[in-house]
């Protein structure tokens, strides 16, 4: 009886890893290209690259999706996007949506 117990709480805790790992995969590894190649392993602002303005250095910057309500997070990656967005579009299914946009609170989370 206490091998089984501990047997079952063993497996509620793989579960829990895979699911966090399954968000990891989404994240890093979308149709498409991964979310981590612009928006970096958690999320977070950073500048991607530079390009040059009447003469002068100006750093490309991609926004953070940090903080973000649910509804924005889904919103841009549903809607149709302008042509000057170097964003790809995607198709994602919204349970993957919502798993992405936990995944990233989770981060974040975790950091503070
Ligand atoms: C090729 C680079 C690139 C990739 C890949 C990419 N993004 Fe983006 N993303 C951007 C840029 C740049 C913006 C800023 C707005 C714009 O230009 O469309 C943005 C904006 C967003 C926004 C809206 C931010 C806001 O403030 O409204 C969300 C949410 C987002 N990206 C999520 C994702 C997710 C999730 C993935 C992976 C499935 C992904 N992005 C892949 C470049 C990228």
């Amino acid at each position: 009886m206490i091998l089984c117990v501990f047997g079952l709480s063993f497996a509620l805790a793989e579960d829990f890893i895979t699911l966090k790992e399954y968000a990891k995969m989404l994240y890093e590894n979308p149709r498409g290209i991964s979310c981590k190649e612009c928006h970096g392993a958690d999320g977070a602002s950073q500048v991607l690259g530079y390009y040059t303005k009447k003469g002068e250095k100006e750093p490309f910057t991609v926004p953070s999706i940090q903080n973000l309500s649910f509804e924005a997070f889904k919103e841009a990656l549903i809607e149709d996007k302008d042509t000057k967005s170097i964003m790809p579009t995607y198709s994602l299914t919204p349970s993957e949506i919502v798993t992405l946009y936990n995944y990233i609170q989770e981060l974040n989370k975790e950091k503070k």
